[in-house]
């Protein structure tokens, strides 16, 4: 370690610090960056002051000013509620057609509907409601229980094969597994379907089907194959199916009688929510009666089973 002394370049005395020949000069720090760190001290003294800062044992320094993000948020959610609440109890009082045909009041239960439907719905219909494989298709004009605003409102409510005791309920007998039916009737069974849906089908199985069909299948199914929605049986006659329209499908679905089931909402959503995403559905399927608004909602990118056999 050498002594300080005054450096014959700059003139500038070093503070005694050599490391290898290499002196290190005793200069000031620039004034402007002393000015600096001094508004800094500054700054943060009056932070803390202001605002919460400092932790203590039981908490922290709350500050003058007492501000809180987080009480802000809550009194943000509170205003919220509040003017949710105002349109809700609106949307309680009203009738489902008074909804429907008030453009104020459709507007509001179409967005309050889309939401309920993107957060409950969405993952059994898909995003925009156009079903899969044993998941109803909502957007078209197809219903198994009924399309109307209060059919709608009813499946919602109570829901189906849910176990609620208002559920929608009703139970196509596993044909086959039970041994109800022979393999060779289900067979022939699946050969009407197909013809009975205009397509070509082997006409001896048809033939032998037929008496099989008014004995077993038209009690739901109705004489015609063209179902009935107050056991929601669907129409065999058209080319939208819920399980699919191929013979594998039908096949399996004589063999076994599945029964698909959706939860009852009254006890997951409010009475306003279940009204709001009911006027959403009925509008989006372009159902029966509907003339307000075009649905404002995008358009199904999910190509359901239904559309498939199309
Ligand atoms: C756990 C899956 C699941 C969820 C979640 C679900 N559904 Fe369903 N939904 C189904 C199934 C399965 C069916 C078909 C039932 C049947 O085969 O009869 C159905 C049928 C329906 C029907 C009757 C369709 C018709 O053709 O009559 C409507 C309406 C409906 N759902 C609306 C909704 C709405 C609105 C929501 C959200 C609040 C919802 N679903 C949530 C599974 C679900
Ligand atoms: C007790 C009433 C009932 C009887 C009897 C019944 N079905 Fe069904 N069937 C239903 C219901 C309900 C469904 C819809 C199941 C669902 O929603 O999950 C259905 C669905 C079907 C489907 C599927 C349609 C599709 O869109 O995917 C076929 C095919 C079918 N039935 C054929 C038959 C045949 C053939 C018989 C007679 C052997 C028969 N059903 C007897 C109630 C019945």
């Amino acid at each position: 370690m050498a002594d300080r002394e005054k450096d014959a370049h700059s003139g500038v005395e070093t503070t005694g610090h050599e490391w290898d020949g290499i002196k290190e000069l005793d200069n000031p720090l620039p004034r402007w960056w002393l000015i600096l760190f001094y508004i800094c001290i500054a700054v943060a003294v009056v932070y803390w002051v202001l605002m919460p800062a400092w932790p203590t044992l039981n908490g922290y320094t709350h500050g003058i000013l007492n501000q809180s993000d987080r009480a802000n948020v809550a009194k943000d959610m509170k205003d919220l509620a509040v003017k949710r609440g105002h349109q809700g109890v609106i949307l309680e009082k009203a009738s489902l057609e008074q909804i429907e045909q008030d453009p104020n009041l459709q507007a509001y239960a179409m967005a309050s509907g889309q939401a309920v439907f993107g957060d409950n719905c969405a993952p059994c219909h898909g995003a925009g409601g156009g079903g899969g494989k044993g998941y109803a298709n909502l957007r078209d004009d197809v219903w198994l229980w009924g399309g109307g605003l209060a059919d709608i409102q009813r499946t919602l409510t109570y829901g189906i094969r849910s176990g609620d005791p208002d559920a929608r309920v009703s139970m196509m007998p596993s044909f086959g597994r039970d041994a109800l039916l022979k393999p060779q009737q289900v067979d022939d069974l699946t050969e009407y379907v197909v013809a009975l849906s205009h397509r070509k089908a082997n006409p001896a199985s048809v033939a032998r089907a037929a008496p099989v069909f008014a004995e077993q299948c038209a009690a739901c199914h109705g004489a015609d194959g063209k179902g009935q929605q107050a056991v929601g049986a669907p129409n065999l006659t058209d080319a939208d199916w819920l399980y699919g329209g191929d013979r594998k499908s039908i096949h399996d679905q004589i063999w076994f009688g599945r029964g698909g089931v959706m939860p009852a909402w009254r006890t997951r959503l409010t009475e306003a929510q279940i009204k709001a995403v009911t006027v959403y559905v009925h509008v989006n399927s372009g159902g029966s009666g509907v003339t307000a608004a075009p649905p404002t909602a995008p358009a199904a990118d999910n190509t359901s089973v239904s559309d498939a056999a199309k």
